[in-house]
């Protein structure tokens, strides 16, 4: 069946970073509690969702050998628009000069994923190249008094450029899913901040890991042996271990950048993904596994073969 592929990417960070030291300055906490507990060491800090957006997105393009022109979709996921009205999106396809249609997803930290699905889905009824950002300014929701939280979030974007291939496309399984009752574990009113209830995520997330992976990865006619990767959200180091341990995914097979990067959100898996790129961890053929977990409470699982 013919599908899309990844054919560029790109990421954008702020400048500056802040370290556990420098969080232990005003806060009740220390580097070896964050570093124990979450895996964090540091995170950059600053930005807007759109600025960011778009350094990833003409790093992705450029990387492709495309530009804004050339792109007839722009999905966005984030949690954290610039404002209410308008779209995020909107603001970012001005700036890259895209010239289809550009519209927000948020689905919290799943976002990425969810973002990466309906684009596959949008290759199948026509669109030729489509451009997924998932970019975040968490530390504008965030309350640097709260050391639930302030410890936890960082800023950045990840983009992929997809184009729509006459062979096979990448995109062999996915799932996608929601528990609304679960909507106040992770939650930001209007003009509010971040609050989260952690243990009760922490519960919830190594789980629906787990279960959405496995349907994913079911669909696709594959169980974990087979995945050569496993790019999952960027939360907790611990929540990563202990999803990949029960998946029977060993500790060389999945990607981890918290320690650098924090919680960036939506951006976290693009993030990691380009990680694994640059590092040269992602070959043609290679099984890769995405799979996030966040607010609402959604989950979203993708089985790759990487280049289709
Ligand atoms: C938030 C999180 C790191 C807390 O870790 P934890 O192991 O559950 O820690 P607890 O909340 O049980 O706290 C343990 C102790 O450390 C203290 N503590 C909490 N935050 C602290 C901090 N930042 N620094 C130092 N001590 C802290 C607590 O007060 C508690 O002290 P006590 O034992 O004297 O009562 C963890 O629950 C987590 O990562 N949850 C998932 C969050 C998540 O994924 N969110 C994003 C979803 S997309």
């Amino acid at each position: 069946m013919p599908g899309a592929i990844v054919t560029g990417w790109g990421i954008a960070v702020p400048d500056k970073v802040v370290t556990n030291e420098d969080l232990s300055l005003t806060l009740d906490t220390s580097d070896a509690w964050i570093t124990e507990r979450t895996g964090i060491k540091e995170r950059h800090i600053g930005g807007t969702t759109s600025g960011l957006a778009i350094e990833a997105g003409e790093h992705a393009l450029k990387r492709a050998g495309l530009t804004g022109s050339d792109i007839d979709l722009l999905v966005l996921a984030t949690t954290t628009p610039d404002a209410i009205v308008p779209g995020t999106s909107a603001t970012v396809q001005a700036g890259l000069g895209v010239a289809g249609g550009a519209f927000d997803v948020n689905a919290a930290c799943s976002g990425f994923v969810y973002a990466l699905v309906v684009a596959h889905g949008m290759a199948l009824v026509g669109a030729q190249k489509i451009l997924v950002v998932g970019s975040e300014t968490l530390s504008r929701i965030t309350d640097w008094d709260d050391r639930s939280v302030a410890i936890l979030v960082g800023d950045g974007a990840g983009a992929v450029v997809l184009e729509a291939t006459e062979g096979p496309g990448e995109l062999l399984g996915w799932h996608l899913g929601a528990d609304g009752e679960l909507r106040d574990l992770l939650k930001c009113d209007h003009g509010g901040h971040l609050y989260m209830n952690g243990k009760e995520i922490f519960r919830h997330a190594v789980r629906a890991v787990i279960d959405s992976s496995l349907i994913a990865l079911e669909r696709a006619g594959l169980t974990p042996d087979d995945v050569d990767l496993f790019v999952p959200h960027q939360a907790n180091a611990r929540i990563i271990t202990a999803a990949a341990q029960r998946l029977g995914i060993a500790e060389d097979r999945y990607v981890v950048t918290i320690d650098r990067y924090g919680n960036t959100s939506s951006a976290s898996i693009p993030l990691a993904l380009v990680d694994a790129l640059e590092t040269d961890r992602i070959k043609p053929g290679s099984i890769v596994l995405l799979s996030g977990f966040g607010g609402g409470m959604t989950w979203a699982s993708a089985v790759l073969r990487w280049g289709g």
